[in-house]
C-alpha cells in the first residue's frame, strides 16, 4: 500500500508512521526527517535547507520531490510506503502522482490526522527525540520506561529540533493552513481521504489506522 499521513505539524504523522514501519514492514518517507540528515551531514541540500527549517518555512517543491522520488527508486516494489509531511502543496501532490506512476505505484489512501492548535503547540514544545536512533518521546506523554534511557536502542543521549519552539510552530500551522490544507479536496474527490481524531490517545489513534488498513 502506498499511504500519505497528512497533517498539521506535531498531529502524530511521524509517530503513527514509525508504529506501521515496525507492524507491517512499510517504510516511512519523511521528508523532514530527510532533509534534518541532509542539514547534519552539511550537504549542499542541507546548507540550502536549515535556515528555511529553522523559520519554520517550506524548502522548495523541487528539492522534496526529487529526495521522495530518489527513496522510490531505491525501494523494492513490493515495500509499502509511508509519506510523512509530503506532500506539503499542489505542486508537490501533482509531482507525487507523477513519481507514483513512474514507479508503478497508484496511491491507496489518505489518513489526516486532526489535532486542535492548542494541542499541537503542546506537543511540539515538549517533544524529544533519541539521538542514536531517532525514537520519539514527550516530557508528559511519551517518557522512556527507564529513565534517560532510549527504549528501543538503550542509548543515553536525546535531542530536541531547532524548530520545535512556540513562534516557529505558529508559522508551521499558518503554512499548513495555507499551503497544504488545501490539497485535501483533491484527495476527497478520488474518494481516498480518512479522516481521525488526533487528539485521542496514541494507541487509540493506532488501533483506528489498523482498522482503516483492514478494510482497505
Ligand atoms: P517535518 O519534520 O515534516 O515536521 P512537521 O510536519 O512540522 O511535523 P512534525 O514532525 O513536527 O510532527 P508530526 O506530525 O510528525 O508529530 P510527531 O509524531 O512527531 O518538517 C520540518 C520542516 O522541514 C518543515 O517546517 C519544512 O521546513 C521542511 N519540510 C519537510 N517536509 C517538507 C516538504 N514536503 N516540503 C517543504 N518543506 C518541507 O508528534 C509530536 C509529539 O506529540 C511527539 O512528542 C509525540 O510523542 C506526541 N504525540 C503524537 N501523537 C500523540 C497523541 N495522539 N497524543 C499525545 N501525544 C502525541
Amino acid at each position: 500500500m502506498n499511504i500519505i499521513l497528512l497533517g498539521p505539524p506535531g498531529a502524530g504523522k511521524g509517530t503513527q508512521s514509525s508504529l506501521l514501519v515496525q507492524h507491517h514492514g512499510m517504510r516511512q518517507l519523511s521528508t523532514g526527517d530527510m532533509l534534518r540528515a541532509a542539514v547534519a551531514a552539511q550537504t549542499p541540500i542541507g546548507v540550502k535547507a536549515k535556515a528555511i527549517m529553522d523559520a519554520g518555512q517550506l524548502v522548495s517543491d523541487e528539492i522534496v520531490s526529487a529526495l521522495i522520488d530518489a527513496e522510490l527508486a531505491a525501494m523494492e516494489p513490493t515495500t509499502g510506503a509511508i509519506f510523512d509531511g509530503y506532500p506539503r502543496t499542489a505542486a508537490q501532490a501533482d509531482a507525487l502522482d507523477a513519481i507514483l506512476a513512474r514507479h508503478g505505484r497508484q496511491l491507496d489512501m489518505v489518513i489526516e490526522l486532526a489535532v486542535d492548535e492548542d494541542e499541537l503547540v503542546r506537543r511540539i514544545t515538549g517533544r524529544f527525540s533519541c539521538a542514536n536512533c531517532g525514537e520519539g518521546y514527550h516530557d508528559t506523554s511519551k517518557q522512556p520506561a527507564v529513565a534517560e534511557t532510549c527504549d528501543r536502542c538503550g542509548a543515553h543521549e536525546f535531542k530536541r529540533r531547532p524548530d520545535d519552539n512556540e513562534g516557529t510552530v505558529r508559522k508551521r500551522m499558518q503554512i499548513y493552513r495555507e499551503e497544504t490544507a488545501p490539497i485535501l479536496p483533491g484527495y476527497e474527490q478520488r474518494g481516498i481521504v480518512n479522516r481521525l481524531d488526533g487528539m485521542a490517545p496514541i494507541e487509540q489513534v493506532t488501533a483506528a489506522i489498523e482498522a482503516l488498513l483492514a478494510t482497505a
